[in-house]
């Protein structure tokens, strides 16, 4: 058989995650500072509730509907503040991704995204053979978006921009001034505009910026049951767009696969009746209280599950999460995993259980301090 070239399919292991394997094969502990998957953080969910939801009998009758379940519909588009008409369900923000990768690029297009970001768009674009180009934030009290170095980036073969609000790890909110800059260049260009606000609602200052961007006002705007309602084996995300034509584009690609299951959908609204108030105040507890250990070490985060820390120059980060990992037993994040331009930084997730976040940053603070 003849496999595609769309992946790196034999990717190598890193260091860290080699030594990573060894350190649990030899059974030592580890306080792990990465944790991402909010059902294994120690979160209170109103378990039977939400399974009670999934059995509602209308699941047992098949109706396939390209745009997702009007109910469902109604209830996100009125979290959201739009039309119910201005939304589309996939099964997760990552195949949201993929229908706008499908509806916008022809294989060998290229999409522009943030550096440092989130590592999986090298592989959502791959997937559909396209191209990726980083556009850089800098990092000066805040970070921004380098608009004159993006602007450079753009070829013939530019579909979208992507931004994340807040990024993933940064914890930065598209600002205003920005919003406008990039709308201007999209008009130019041609090119689309992708805001993934699957963070939007994880705001961690207070008052919030007046200069961030609002929320959904993008060409196409991004979010899920995944991080909204920290449920990411359920599969619900969404697309938001005002765009009649394109909306209708993404409605044959949704049609061709009709990838929603029909007990989420009907589940939708409930879960978010029930679940979403809790759910944010809890992870707001959460997610400060583990910020305020930091003190300074930490870069300002302005909302989302991470945080950045700043390690001595004194070794590479790849060195300074093994070494934590095998002198202290702590599991840090290196921040080339997200392509950050300089060293050296350490990225550790602020959803962590705080008892383990207490310890482990108290044991780097001592080897920082060392
Ligand atoms: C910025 C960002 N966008 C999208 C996703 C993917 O979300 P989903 O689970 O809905 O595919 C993640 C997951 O970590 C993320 O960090």
């Amino acid at each position: 058989m003849r496999y595609s070239s769309r992946l790196p399919w034999a990717a190598p292991q890193n260091e860290l995650t080699r030594r990573l394997a060894a350190h649990r094969a030899a059974g030592l502990p580890v306080l792990d500072l990465t944790e991402s998957n909010p059902t294994r953080a120690g979160i209170p969910y109103p378990g039977d509730d939400l399974l009670r939801a999934l059995a509602d009998p209308a699941a047992l009758t098949y109706e396939p509907t390209a745009e997702g379940l009007a109910s469902a519909r109604a209830a996100i588009a009125s979290y959201h503040g739009v039309q119910p008409e201005h939304l589309l369900l996939t099964a997760s923000t990552s195949e949201a991704y993929a229908f706008l990768l499908k509806l916008l690029c022809n294989p060998g297009d290229e999409i522009l995204v943030p550096r440092p970001s989130y590592p999986l768009f090298e592989f959502l674009a791959a997937v559909e053979a396209v191209t990726v180009g980083q556009y850089p934030l800098h990092h000066q009290e805040g970070w921004w978006i380098d608009i004159r170095a993006l602007e450079a980036l753009i070829t013939p073969r530019t579909k979208a921009i992507v931004v994340v609000s807040p990024n993933n790890p940064t914890g930065s909110y598209v600002k205003r001034a920005e919003l406008a800059a990039l709308e201007a260049l999209c008009a130019t260009h041609g090119l689309a505009l992708i805001s993934d606000e699957v963070f939007a609602a994880f705001s961690l200052e207070d008052p919030p910026d007046p200069l961030r961007a609002p929320p959904c006002s993008a060409k196409f705007t991004l979010n899920g049951f995944s991080k909204l309602l920290g449920l990411p084996q359920m599969k619900l995300g969404w697309i938001v767009t005002r765009d009649a034509e394109a909306r209708t584009r993404l409605e044959l690609i949704a049609d061709t696969f009709l990838s929603v299951s029909a007990p989420v959908q009907h589940a939708a609204a409930h879960w978010l009746a029930l679940h979403r108030h809790a759910f944010l105040s809890f992870m707001q507890d959460r997610l400060r209280g583990n910020l305020a250990l930091l003190g300074n070490r930490a870069l300002r985060v302005e909302g989302g599950w991470y945080a950045i820390l700043r390690m001595p120059r004194t070794r590479g980060e790849e060195e300074w999460a093994i070494e934590l990992l095998e002198h202290d037993g702590v599991l840090v994040q290196p921040g080339y995993f997200y392509d950050f331009a300089t060293e050296a930084f350490a990225v550790v997730s602020l959803l962590t259980r705080p008892d383990v976040f207490r310890e482990g940053i108290s044991r780097i603070l001592k080897r920082l301090d060392a």
